[in-house]
């Protein structure tokens, strides 16, 4: 099996995908003509132009103008289902999806609209495909923190549907302090916890996340680096990095994918996952992630069974189930 048969034969979880970020311009498209609303777009050519940012900000200025268009529960149903076939393409037999109410809700749009349509798809996603999965609740933290107050209040009737909440939107100046008795909350309802540190932000914001939100699991976490000592603590704790190789390069956090540290974390004994974070944005999903890290760090057979079975390592799955998944790699 060359590399390239190998990425697409390996199960594999994604544990850090934006549900709004796979919003495909032809899906958007269609869904607000059905709707009747505007898009400042008039082809889908257009759209995948403006698809060309210089940070964070400049992409998620995009990202939520894109999710307008989605109104009723259908909608989020439809956007679900077209990643789960995405999913399908690349054997990701397991996903724990964000959401982000608070894009919605602002609007007008109900709690109970979104996350109708994101279960139903789940749903259908294991008894159609036999794909698994768990939804994330973000909190946007441009907000404040009385709005995440009251999105967590929204949410505590699905505590059995929603498996854990997160940190999202623009980082820097908006560290994970701000959030702390949120997430005091979350932990105290049963909620697990993750939250994106050290995308564009400091590794102090990495420690603030484990130290004062107790994090799971770290989003991103790629500036971890620029601290030994972190780098020594994430290791001890096995604490897991959901990392997002084409959205790094798409939004300048490295200027070249042969300059990605995924490699270098992985040798340190990280445990280092692959996602798409943005896929319809960021050029690709799980494999075209898995493809430009082998390309362009040399990643050999065992380093890719070692990212995939990190993925259910790091994985919110029960423990008979990560094993099975992880015999699976093995026996590849
Ligand atoms: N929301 C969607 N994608 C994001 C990212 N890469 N960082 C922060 N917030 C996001
Ligand atoms: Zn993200």
């Amino acid at each position: 099996m060359n590399h390239a048969e190998l990425i697409r034969a390996l199960p594999k979880a994604e544990l850090h995908v934006h549900i709004e970020g796979t919003f495909e311009p032809e899906l958007m498209f269609a869904i607000a003509k059905r709707n009747q609303v505007d898009i400042p777009f008039k082809s889908i050519e257009e759209v995948k132009q403006a698809y060309n940012f210089h940070n964070l900000q400049s992409f998620l200025d995009i990202y939520y103008a894109g999710a307008n268009v989605l109104i009723v529960e259908q909608d989020f149903y439809d956007l679900a289902w077209a990643y789960f076939e995405k999913c399908h393409e690349d054997h990701v037999v397991h996903t724990e999806m964000f959401f982000d109410p608070q894009t919605h809700t602002e609007r007008g749009i109900a709690f109970e609209t979104v996350l109708n349509g994101l279960r139903r798809a789940c749903q259908d996603a294991q008894t159609k495909l036999g794909i698994s999965s768990e939804l994330i609740m973000c909190f946007l933290r441009h907000l404040s923190e009385e709005d995440a107050f009251k999105t967590l209040e929204q949410a505590l009737p699905y505590k059995d549907v929603i498996v854990g909440v997160g940190l999202d939107s623009s980082e820097v100046g908006h560290p994970p302090a701000k959030f702390e008795r949120v997430f005091a909350k979350a932990r105290e309802n049963g909620f697990l916890i993750v939250a994106h540190a050290g995308e564009e932000g400091p590794a102090a914001y990495v420690w603030e996340a484990l130290d004062l939100l107790k994090v799971n699991r770290i989003d991103h976490g790629v500036r971890s680096e620029e601290d030994p000592q972190l780098l020594e603590r994430l290791v001890k704790e096995r604490m897991p990095l959901t990392v997002c190789p084409l959205s790094n390069l798409k939004l300048c956090v490295v200027d070249d994918m042969a300059q990605h540290n995924i490699k270098r974390l992985l040798d340190q004994g990280l445990c280092v996952t692959v996602n798409s974070d943005d896929p319809a944005y960021f050029g690709g999903y799980m494999n075209d992630n898995f493809f430009a890290i082998t390309e362009a760090l040399n990643l050999n057979e065992a380093e890719l069974k070692q990212l995939a079975i990190n993925s259910f390592e790091a994985s919110f799955l029960s423990e008979v189930e990560k094993e099975k998944w992880i015999n699976q790699i093995h026996a590849l």
